[in-house]
């Protein structure tokens, strides 16, 4: 039968038990060495097309199952797992580049992912250079004969602003260059990549589709064969294999994925809007408010905005100051990631970080979990009395 909705999809998987036995969750199937009938089915066995089980780095009927059931969500045709958000990065790039190319990557691109840039060029002979989120169609005057690939990031998941990712793309396209969408912060959830023209999706399985802040993983989702074979083919290359019992873990959180994401959707929206009308806050920045960057384009392309979001302090607040407010909250945990049922605070050096970066005042980003968000807020106005 169709699957009709989303949270339909999340809620039904096509995972077959073995014979005999009928339950929900897909088992957990662990293995290294993957036993064949006999020596003519070793021999056809093939490990890139997932038409059969070859060896345990290439995945069980639990890893196949969660490639499946991601590559859905996304509306693309196939996924491929690694161990963590970056390695997905890693492998786009590795499976994608060689020397003597070069690749596009916003200012506002994950951190590591920039560091990750900034090693291609300096000791693979990579070129990678930064490009403004917001050139939107501009970023065709970027694109040179050795461009290979263009990395986006919407919204930058520390500066918030939403790029203009149908613009950026169908600009790329024109020129025959491929586009990889980090699309972590929306989760397959609030958008899909393809539907605005990525041609490569990845996604940090760590931040909501795990759900609990224990589990390492990325995936890399695409709708082209061609192109899944050569990402694939880094995939074996590079052994990026994943642990079954992570694999599970994701699984078991996908059929709340989305009630999960609505509600961090909520409670951040409540509290960046108590945020908003304090006097400490010069900036709250939210996609879903009008004043973010790029708002217009998260109206058009996203349906919702999970828990994520930062703000700017008045520039008369030192460091020393906004690290005692951090410091001061009780209910919000010091540290990275997201996605988690447990919020989160980390002041950023982003003026370190953006060339251009336009605000003087410290930076904090919020991950509003899923405590009581009148409960969230008390705590964040005992802390602004420590400022
Ligand atoms: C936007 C974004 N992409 C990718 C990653 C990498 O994910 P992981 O922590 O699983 O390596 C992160 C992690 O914080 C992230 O914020």
């Amino acid at each position: 039968m169709k699957k009709k909705s989303i949270q339909t999809t999340l809620t039904h998987s096509d995972y077959v038990p073995p014979p005999g036995f009928a339950a929900y969750p897909t088992a957990i199937h662990h293995a290294s060495t993957v036993l064949f009938k006999d020596v003519a089915s070793m021999r056809c066995g093939d490990w890139k097309d997932k038409s059969g089980y070859t060896y345990g780095l290439h995945g069980t009927p639990t890893s196949f199952t969660l490639e499946a059931r991601l590559a859905e969500i996304e509306g693309g045709a196939h996924c491929l797992l690694a161990p963590s958000g970056l390695a997905a990065i890693a492998m786009v790039d590795l499976a994608l580049l060689k020397s003597g190319d070069d690749v596009l990557l916003p200012d506002n691109v994950y951190n590591p992912n920039r560091e990750l840039g900034r090693w291609l060029t300096s000791d693979f002979g990579i070129s990678a250079r930064f490009y403004d989120p917001m050139i939107g169609s501009g970023i065709a005057a970027l694109i040179q004969e050795n461009t290979k690939l263009v990395w986006a990031e919407s919204p930058g998941s520390v500066s918030m602003e939403v790029p203009d990712l149908r613009a950026i793309c169908a600009a790329a396209q024109a020129r025959g260059v491929l586009v990889a969408l980090d699309n972590t912060w929306a989760a397959g959830i609030a958008l899909r990549g393809f539907d605005v023209g990525a041609d490569i999706v990845m996604q940090a399985l760590t931040k909501y589709q795990s759900g609990g802040s224990d589990v390492l993983m990325g995936a890399v989702i695409t709708r082209e064969r061609t192109l899944q074979d050569r990402i694939a083919m880094a995939h074996m290359r590079l052994g990026m294999g994943v642990g079954m019992d992570d694999a599970y873990l994701v699984l078991r959180g996908l059929d709340t994925l989305k009630l999960r994401f609505d509600a961090h959707d909520a409670a951040a929206r409540k509290v960046a809007s108590w945020l908003k009308q304090r006097p400490e806050i010069v900036k709250v920045l939210h996609p879903a408010f009008e004043d973010c960057p790029g708002h217009d384009i998260w109206q058009r392309d996203f349906t919702g905005a999970g828990g994520l979001f930062s703000v700017t302090f008045d520039a008369r607040y030192t460091e020393e100051q906004t690290d005692r407010f951090v410091d001061a909250l009780e209910l919000f945990g010091i540290g990275y990631s997201w996605g988690g049922t447990h919020s989160l605070a980390v002041p950023y050096r982003i003026q370190a970080m953006r060339r251009d970066w336009p605000d003087a005042g410290i930076l904090v980003r919020f991950n509003i979990g899923l405590e009581e968000p009148d409960d969230l807020i008390a705590d964040l106005e005992q802390a602004f009395a420590r400022l």
